[in-house]
């Protein structure tokens, strides 16, 4: 196999593979799409090249010899580094741009100190400003009563709020011009020994958050489209994300949507058959929505810091981390990696689930690029496998009796599943 590209002039695409071109917004697949993969650090590499042994398992399956993904290898991170001498070579990025789709493994980002995060990097050049983490039970061991009941899709925007970093150390030089700045022209008094931070919101970021969500409702037959803001408090930020994201819904998608509205106004508090209800819901309230009601969300669509804290207690209903699937996606480029960390206690010790990784792979093949058939026979095999308790050590110290399996092992019990489908 040839080396991952580590200068922009050495990225050549597996010439067996076809390139997913992007139509009208949406990605068109070849029969052998090229499809760009990181291994990532830590159990990076574990939990990505089981993805991609299951995943080819069950477009087998699915497609016979007719379809297949060719794997392309790019670096980020500690391999990166020994290939090419550097942490996120341009040639990566170029690369996955060239493939417009990816699997990627999770990077460590030294907290507090050292380099910047590679993903934010990555995600910034490609500009992926929608983080869609599908919410779902499998049969997994989960510590909500609930648990069967949750089903739905978070739509995160991936790029503004409080998350730019715009941000000034209290008591630096920096932070008192603001603060004088704030006081001077808009008589604002803020303690000295403050930190400052910026946060913005835009109506052009949350439209465009707002129309993949919508656009992915239509294509799954979603009946309720939310919002979630803490526009109560911080109107011209939050407040402003639910009013333009209502906007979005009532002219550019009139056809397709009811608010909450004009559900009790016009509608008797029924919704019309073939209609996506859209309202909204206060950040806190939205907390205990899905965990009191979750089968009443199907699609959530936040700003970046509510959808952070919403994704990872929403995976928390359905058994952690070790599940979570996640897909960042711009206008032509989408990039899947699961939502946990490099878990570096566990790293090369074959452990560690890959179930996240391989959920991924289903949202870029599966959904994003429409093999469905792959999606359903995933599934099926991951819910076999919790059914029989065949499952990693971390699922299994919550499954009485259950022996844990190693990766590899969990690996193949999935592929011996999807054979014998
Ligand atoms: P983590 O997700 O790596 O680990 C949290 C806990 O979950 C640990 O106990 C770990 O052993 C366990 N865990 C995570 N994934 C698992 C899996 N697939 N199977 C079994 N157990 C699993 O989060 P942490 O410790 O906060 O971060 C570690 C490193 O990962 C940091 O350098 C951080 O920056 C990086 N990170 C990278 C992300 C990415 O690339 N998207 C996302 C989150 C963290």
């Amino acid at each position: 196999m040839a080396r991952p590209p580590c200068s922009v002039g050495e990225v050549r695409p597996p010439p067996e593979g076809g390139l997913v071109e992007v139509r009208d917004g949406r990605p068109v697949a070849p029969d052998n799409p090229v499809v760009a993969y990181i291994e990532g650090d830590g159990i990076g590499p574990e939990v990505v090249n089981a993805a991609r042994q299951v995943l080819d398992a069950a477009v087998r399956k699915a497609y016979g010899g007719r379809r297949r993904i060719v794997w392309w290898e790019v670096v980020a991170g500690s391999k990166a580094v020994e290939v090419c001498g550097e942490l996120l070579p341009q040639a990566t990025i170029e690369a996955i741009r060239t493939a417009k789709v990816a699997l990627k493994g999770p990077l460590a980002t030294p907290v507090a100190s050292g380099h910047r995060s590679v993903n934010v990097a990555l995600r910034r050049a490609l500009d992926l400003y929608a983080n869609i983490r599908p919410v779902k039970y499998y049969g997994q061991p989960a510590p909500h009563r609930y648990a069967d009941k949750v089903n739905f899709v978070i739509f995160r925007e991936n790029t503004e709020d409080v998350y730019m970093g715009i941000e000034w150390q209290a008591g630096s030089r920096e932070a008192g011009r603001v603060r004088e700045f704030l006081r001077r022209e808009f008589g604002v008094d803020l303690r000295e020994d403050a930190g400052i931070g910026v946060k913005a919101i835009s109506r052009f970021a949350t439209q465009r958050l707002m129309r993949k969500a919508l656009r992915w409702a239509i294509e799954h037959g979603n009946r309720v489209v939310t919002i979630m803001h803490k526009g109560n408090i911080m109107k011209h930020t939050e407040g402003a994300f639910m009013k333009w994201a209502y906007e979005v819904a009532t002219t550019e998608f009139r056809d397709y949507v009811v608010t909450e509205q004009e559900l009790y106004e016009k509608h008797g508090g029924r919704l019309p058959e073939g209609k996506i209800l859209v309202n909204d819901r206060i950040a806190d309230n939205m907390l205990q929505q899905i965990i009191v009601r979750p089968w009443d969300y199907e699609v959530i669509v936040t700003p970046n810091l509510n959808g952070d804290y919403l994704s990872d207690a929403a995976s928390a209903l359905v058994g952690g981390v070790g599940m979570a699937a996640g897909m960042n996606v711009g206008d032509e480029v989408a990039v899947a990696e699961p939502v946990h960390g490099t878990a570096p206690q566990i790293a090369g010790m074959n452990k560690a689930n890959p179930t996240a990784a391989i959920l991924s792979g289903v949202l870029l093949i599966g959904e994003h690029l429409g093999w469905r058939e792959v999606k359903e026979v995933v599934e099926e095999a991951v819910r076999r496998a919790m059914r029989d308790g065949k499952v990693t050590e971390d699922l299994a110290i919550h499954m009485p009796g259950a022996t844990p399996l190693k990766t590899d092992e969990y690996t193949q019990t999935l592929i011996d599943y999807i054979e014998s489908m």
